[in-house]
């Protein structure tokens, strides 16, 4: 593989392929229903912790690494000591884990975009939302369509794709988000909202909010099971600074996130619904606002569009993980691996569709098939990963031997946190949870 490994054309594809990868539904979808289900200010205080103290230093080791070493994640690690070659491969099965739960919710939006051609259907999406999720057919049908169009892209080969991609989807997005959230914040009560996502409340701060929020910027700046490794594997200059690059990606992550908190939850309060609605919460707020706008049927389907492609570039990086390392490891032809990979996802996805419907009663620690994959694989299998990579880089490569920036202090301060801040933090958050201490 490597004889023929492509290369970015700049760094800023670099940029934008990883912000791509990070920008997706875990800021647009996911961090307002977590954040909601737990407290809103003391959830938001825990994640912006985390997100500049293990996330960000995990984010530069990964992508120091992919630099360095020029391999796939189980190639990296496998330089290290050919013992460590397990970490890569544990990001290959929670990309596994993901995929599928992703494309049902990457399914949502196809259905919202092909029904907002229909005025009626569009009006009446928010209130029938469980009873469209909950069908046996029609919510399978759009997360194939939405998988199958993953696998396209992936199967073509995405590096040059994506670069290009990414520089049209990007800004649209943030020019979305800011004019909705003008729109929302001068709704009346919406100021109720931005107490609730500003205000920290400690008596409702629990080790499962702790494990949550860093479950959930695990999972929102896409770390834990090597993609940077992968991504920063394909730059051309070793001069690229991984500091300032990745630096860059884990701002906009973060930025994208707080846009989209300042949206949801001053229109939740607004249009008095309820906070803690789960997974349907933003395929239920955002048609309410879209509702009270002027135009806002076309707003809302441009809204829809951004989002399917915002998700898409994060699919794409998780397919492209398993991709690369059946093209490597198992010598599998790209056709082929892309193929056995998505007829897996296929049927592991419709289980997971299902979920919300005919397959409701079947729970596993009282959560259903979704949230159970939800959980396994922010709450558990990236932070596992996170801590898997602080110990082999920070440990047994030594951290040392990575060079994120050439100011001092930011190079001393990423040495500290990779040897001891990310694998007591990780330890310490999964053994409270587990009620261990
Ligand atoms: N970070 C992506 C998002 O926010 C999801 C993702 C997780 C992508 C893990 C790749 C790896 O939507």
């Amino acid at each position: 593989m490597s004889h023929e490994r492509a290369s970015w054309g700049s760094k800023l594809g670099l940029i934008l392929a990883s912000a791509g990868s990070a920008v997706g539904l875990g800021n647009l979808w996911r961090f307002p229903y977590v954040a909601g289900q737990n407290g809103g200010g003391s959830f938001l205080l825990f994640y912006l912790i985390c997100t500049f103290t293990i996330g960000i230093t995990l984010v530069f080791a990964e992508a120091a690494l992919g630099v360095k070493t020029k391999s796939d994640p189980a190639g990296a690690f496998g330089k290290i000591h050919p013992r460590l070659k397990f970490i890569g491969v544990l990001g290959v099965l929670t990309s596994a884990v993901i995929v599928p739960y992703y494309s049902v919710v990457g399914g949502w939006i196809v259905a919202y975009i092909v029904k907002s051609f229909s005025v009626s259907e569009i009006q009446n999406f928010e209130s029938h939302f469980a009873e469209f999720s909950a069908d046996p057919v029609e919510p399978v049908a759009y997360f194939a369509i939405y998988l199958l169009t993953t696998a396209a892209v992936v199967y073509m080969g995405i590096e040059k794709g994506i670069e290009k991609y990414c520089k049209i989807i990007m800004p649209g997005l943030f020019v979305l988000l800011l004019v909705l959230m003008v729109r929302v914040l001068t709704l009346d009560n919406a100021w109720q909202g931005v107490k609730f996502f500003f205000t920290p409340d400690f008596s409702k701060v629990t080790a499962a909010t702790m494990l949550n929020a860093m479950g959930q910027v695990f999972f929102s700046v896409s770390v834990g099971m090597g993609i940077y490794i992968t991504y920063a594997s394909y730059v051309k200059n070793d001069d690229v600074s991984v500091g300032k690059t990745m630096g860059q990606v884990i701002f906009l992550d973060t930025f994208v996130s707080l846009l989209t908190g300042l949206t949801i939850f001053p229109a939740v309060f607004a249009f008095g619904m309820q906070m803690n609605a789960g997974p349907a919460l933003t395929f239920i707020t955002l048609p309410k606002i879209f509702a009270a706008i002027p135009f806002g049927t076309f707003f809302g389907l441009v809204f829809f569009v951004i989002l399917f492609g915002a998700a898409l570039t994060s699919s794409i990086s998780l397919m492209e993980v398993v991709t690369t390392f059946l093209c490597d490891q198992a010598k599998m032809t790209r056709k082929k691996a892309v193929a056995a990979y998505t007829a897996l996802c296929l049927v592991t996805g419709t289980l997971v569709s299902l979920s919300f419907g005919k397959l409701s009663g079947f729970k596993i620690g009282g959560k259903i098939l979704f949230d159970q994959f939800d959980f396994l694989a922010s709450n558990i299998l990236m932070p596992v990963g996170g801590f898997l990579t602080a110990v082999a880089i920070g440990w047994v490569l030594g951290a040392d031997k990575l060079t994120v920036s050439q100011n001092r202090c930011v190079q001393k301060s990423f040495e500290f946190c990779l040897k001891w801040i990310c694998p007591a933090g990780v330890l310490a958050i999964m053994l409270n949870a587990l009620g261990m201490i």
